[in-house]
């Protein structure tokens, strides 16, 4: 089997929602930014993270932030060559998640894969053999939101203790957070 491992990353309320109107329900700049950590930080500086996302996830990054810096974009879309003409130099358009792993196989200077969403991207990961963690930020608020997180058997997955992922409960104006990680058993 191959040797990439999936981590998802997602944001979500209690109704387990992450979105509405493509966009996002709320507004966390620290949330945020652990998100572009999380994502971009590497331990070899010679290489570089890779961020898989849906096409619609994409349409709803504002111009000026995408293609996500300082990783590669990679995204699913059932449209390539419409989408490949769209999409600005670098970015890697592929029909799907297998295909996204086999690119990043491809690239010996990719060192780890995000699911950045959005709902049905995060399912195929969830289900996908090279699921590896999933970083769920867990907002202690209900939003109306018309895009969710998938249900995921908690059976199969544990909860872990990542020293480097801030503990205890993070504060954001009135809003409370927890960043937890469930790591696939
Ligand atoms: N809170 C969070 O952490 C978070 C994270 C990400 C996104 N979001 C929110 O979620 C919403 C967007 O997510 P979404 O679930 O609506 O859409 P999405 O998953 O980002 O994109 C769906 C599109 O991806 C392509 N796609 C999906 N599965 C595919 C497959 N197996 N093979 C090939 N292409 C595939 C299709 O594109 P084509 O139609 O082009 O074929 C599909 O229409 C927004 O509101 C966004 O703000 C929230």
């Amino acid at each position: 089997m191959s040797k990439v491992k999936l981590n998802l990353i997602a944001a979500a309320c209690e109704n387990m929602g992450i979105g509405v109107n493509g966009s996002l329900p709320w507004r966390l700049k620290k949330e945020m930014a652990y998100f572009t950590t999380m994502t971009s930080q590497v331990s070899d500086p010679t290489k570089v993270n890779a961020v898989i996302m849906g096409r619609r996830t994409w349409d709803c990054i504002p111009d000026k932030y995408r293609p996500l810096s300082n990783r590669v974009n990679i995204v699913l879309t059932h449209h390539v060559d419409a989408l490949k003409e769209k999409v600005p130099e670098g970015v890697v358009v592929v029909p799907g998640l297998d295909a996204a792993v086999e690119y990043i196989e491809s690239r010996p200077d990719i060192e780890s894969s995000w699911v950045i969403g959005g709902s049905s991207i995060y399912e195929a990961a969830i289900y996908h053999p090279n699921c590896g963690k999933i970083y769920l930020t867990e907002i202690q608020k209900t939003y109306d939101c018309d895009t969710f997180f998938p249900n995921f058997d908690k059976q199969q997955f544990h909860l872990a203790d990542e020293e480097d992922i801030p503990g205890g409960r993070q504060l954001e104006g009135d809003i409370s957070y927890y960043f937890r990680v469930y790591k696939k058993l």
